[in-house]
């Protein structure tokens, strides 16, 4: 049997211990490594935009209300806002940038074109990130599903319809 791993007491012991300057904290984004010196305060948010360009997760609220920040860690849908870039450590975190393979756009972003599922846009790399998962966790049973599992996920401009109709498409090819 594996040893139990640390609890959360031992965690915030060992990141206190790292801090509250800036601390390494090695992150692996779409399957790339990348060292960074950062204060274990900084989001996940902030260290890819500000310190990786990776500027695809939108800052809409920064307080977890929105859904512009989503991205997933370990496979798994998270609001980089709301999460710390050290508590990343060891994971594997995926962007929208990290969705196209070899230059080909995944299938729900070629859907959200094709459904003109945006307007502004702001939010729509969040929500493709989340729509992807609906379809993944098997929460796209209906529109009545898509709506509720893709409720965390606020457009500003409206384009509801249109985003259920990507993902209904992308639902039915799958
Ligand atoms: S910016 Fe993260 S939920 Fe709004
Ligand atoms: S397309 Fe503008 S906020 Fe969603």
């Amino acid at each position: 049997m594996s040893a139990p791993g640390p609890t959360v007491t031992q965690r915030g012991a060992v990141l206190a211990e790292r801090g509250p300057g800036p601390v390494r904290v090695r992150l692996s984004v779409n399957g790339a490594e990348h060292t960074l010196d950062i204060e274990p305060r900084v989001s996940l948010l902030d260290a890819l935009r500000e310190r990786l360009d990776l500027t695809g997760a939108k800052k809409g609220c920064d307080q977890g209300t929105c859904g512009a920040c989503t991205v997933w860690v370990d496979g798994r849908r998270a609001l980089a806002c709301l999460t710390l870039a050290i508590s990343c450590e060891g994971r594997e975190v995926t962007t929208v940038e990290g969705l196209a393979e070899e230059g080909e756009l995944h299938e729900m972003q070629r859907a959200f074109i094709a459904e003109d599922a945006f307007q502004c846009g702001y939010c729509t790399p969040g929500q493709i990130m989340s729509a992807v998962a609906l379809i993944e966790e098997g929460h796209a049973g209906d529109d009545a599903e898509i709506k509720e599992w893709m409720s965390g996920n606020i457009c500003r401009c409206a384009a509801y319809p249109n985003i259920r109709a990507a993902i209904r498409a992308v639902r039915d090819h799958t």
